[in-house]
């Protein structure tokens, strides 16, 4: 069923966790794409990606915000309904916004349990390692399945002083490896490996027993995932070195919008093309006579 779309209406089977948890090591890498609204999760569910993930980068990518802390759960759950709608195939994951978790392994589970209920996620990712396992176990128990998140993790960005390639020299590898161990154990069906060299990424897909779903993590991933914006071509200003554009979405758009601005501004839009039929003269609705007037309103 890989790559299979929706456009032609037919019934498409979801995506489920534990599917994706059995592709380590089998079948095609997982593509992962991040999407926030309806519109944009129907287009790249039709192109058949594996993983729609309702990214806490919502708040860079929508709210135009310098970084994601001040995301809250109730706007992860409102976009993730709409991505879901989209979602024919895909398998939509809901990230776990800053302080949604962190406080206890309590209230990860409640805050889990309000993107499933609310948000209508089929799973949720959440940031950390060896300290979060215990998080990530309580979430799981509770029916849930968990999408771990290692390597750079943007909601430390004041903890680390910027967003910086994380995983550089032995210690900081191997506590790479151990961080994404520790979630393996704790139960997560796949996790992702953000910003990390190449060599660090391929020890921990080697080291754990779910797929590692790179984002700057180089090529031995189980999968890889990135922004939609970035990959569309539509990100304003400075783009990591992994964002690669499949497309230059952002200036097809500047394009087309200027195109439009000069019709409305000359007339040509709308033209009869764009307007309903004019009422005839035997038609009893409103029409304009010789004399400029509008005759027949009722
Ligand atoms: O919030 C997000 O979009 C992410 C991806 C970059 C993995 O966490």
């Amino acid at each position: 069923m890989y790559g299979s779309g929706s456009a032609s209406g037919a019934q498409v089977k979801k995506v489920t966790a534990p599917e994706v948890r059995a592709r380590k090591g089998a079948g095609p890498s997982l593509a992962m794409v991040t999407a926030y609204d309806f519109t944009m999760a129907r287009l790249l569910d039709e192109a058949g990606v594996d993983l729609l993930l309702v990214g806490d980068s919502l708040g860079m990518v929508v709210q135009g915000l310098g970084n994601t802390l001040p995301v809250t759960l109730d706007e992860i759950a409102y976009h993730s309904r709409a991505v879901v709608r989209g979602a024919s195939r895909a398998h939509v994951v809901g990230d776990m916004p800053f302080m949604s978790y962190q406080v206890s392994p309590s209230q990860a589970v409640e805050s889990a349990g309000k993107l499933v209920k609310d948000g209508a996620v089929e799973s949720i990712k959440l940031e950390g390692g060896e300290d979060f396992a215990e998080h990530v176990w309580r979430i799981v128990r509770a029916g849930v399945p968990v999408m771990g998140h290692v390597g750079l993790m943007p909601q430390s960005v004041h903890a680390l002083g910027g967003f910086k390639v994380q995983g550089r020299g032995q210690d900081a590898a191997r506590k790479v490896v151990a961080d994404a161990k520790a979630i393996e154990e704790a139960g997560a069906y796949a996790i992702v490996l953000e910003a990390i060299p190449p060599d660090v990424a391929a020890a921990v897909t080697a080291a754990v027993g779910i797929p590692t779903i790179g984002i700057g993590a180089g090529p031995s991933c189980d999968g890889q995932v990135l922004v939609c914006t970035d990959l569309l071509g539509m990100s304003r200003g400075h783009a990591p070195k992994f964002a690669k554009h499949y497309a230059e979405l952002g200036d097809a758009i500047v394009a087309a919008t200027k195109r439009y601005v000069d019709e409305v501004r000359t007339g040509a839009f709308p033209a009869a093309a764009q307007s309903y039929k004019p009422n005839s003269a035997d038609e009893s609705g409103p029409r304009v006579s010789e004399q400029g007037k509008v005759v027949n309103l009722r």
